[in-house]
């Protein structure tokens, strides 16, 4: 069946309508969580014990903005393509913009990056798409929807900077990211991983020191695009 896709931006404004679509997230988000977990610093261990308030709260964060791609059969007119219609398929998430001193990986053996005033700076992560609607450019939409977010908020004759991390069991997806201009940016360990998406709070009480071959080996994959406003138009 052919569809028709859309990426939205999860609206926080409205609690009636965040609390559904939370909810829409969780399911989505824990399908990725359990058929491509080898891809995620996260786990569905995890993640399957936050309560629907936590859900909503974990959007809510000011500085998290989720893309979602949604799937429409075709016959589905443009002012019923809405976020709260349709088949939750693939997702996005951008973290930013992040000051340099706290965004910034020392030893990660990445390019020296910008000062905050010419550059503003964000990490994605949790990018997945349902296996059933994959090699169709989902993947790409949703990654170019945060690219173009990110070059919009840094505003005219500022760059921005984004930034992924691939898991090392992964490494097949860089060409994705090859293929959208991300270039090779140093590596992290697991622990880096969970501070950089804003979630040291799901590490181990003692934040892995006592398992430090899986927490704290360089492993991980840092890629970047570095993009302005200008190029994007
Ligand atoms: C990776 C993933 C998001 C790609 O989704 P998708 O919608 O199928 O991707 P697209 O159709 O937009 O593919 C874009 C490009 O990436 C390439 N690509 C995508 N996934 C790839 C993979 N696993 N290995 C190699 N190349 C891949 C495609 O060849 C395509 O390039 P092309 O258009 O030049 O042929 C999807 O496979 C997925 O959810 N995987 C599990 C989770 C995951 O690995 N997430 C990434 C975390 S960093």
């Amino acid at each position: 069946m052919s569809y028709i896709y859309k990426i939205h931006h999860i609206p926080t404004s409205d609690p009636t309508l965040l609390a559904f679509l939370a909810g829409k997230f969780a399911a989505l988000r824990l399908t990725a969580l359990s058929i491509s977990a080898a891809a995620f610093s996260s786990t569905f261990a995890i993640e399957s014990t936050f309560t629907a308030s936590q859900w909503i709260s974990r959007l809510q964060r000011p500085e998290v903005h989720t893309f979602i791609a949604v799937a429409y059969s075709p016959n589905t007119k443009p002012e019923q393509e809405t976020i709260d219609a349709g088949d939750w398929v693939g997702s996005a998430t951008l973290l930013g913009p992040t000051p340099k001193d706290i965004y910034d990986i020392p030893g990660s053996g990445g390019p020296e990056i910008g000062g905050d005033d010419i550059e503003s700076k964000w990490q994605m992560y949790a990018v997945y798409n349902n296996p059933e609607h994959r090699g169709k450019g989902i993947a790409k939409l949703l990654i170019k929807g945060a690219i173009e977010y990110a070059a919009k908020e840094a505003g005219v004759g500022r760059q921005s900077r984004v930034r992924i991390m691939i898991h090392p069991n992964n490494i097949l997806v860089k060409k994705l990211y090859d293929g959208l201009g991300f270039v090779d940016a140093g590596h992290c360990t697991l622990s880096e991983a969970f501070l950089a998406t804003g979630d040291s709070g799901l590490l181990p009480a003692d934040r892995g020191a006592s398992q430090p071959e899986k927490y704290d080996v360089r492993l991980g994959i840092i890629m970047a695009r570095v993009s302005s406003f200008d190029d994007l138009r």
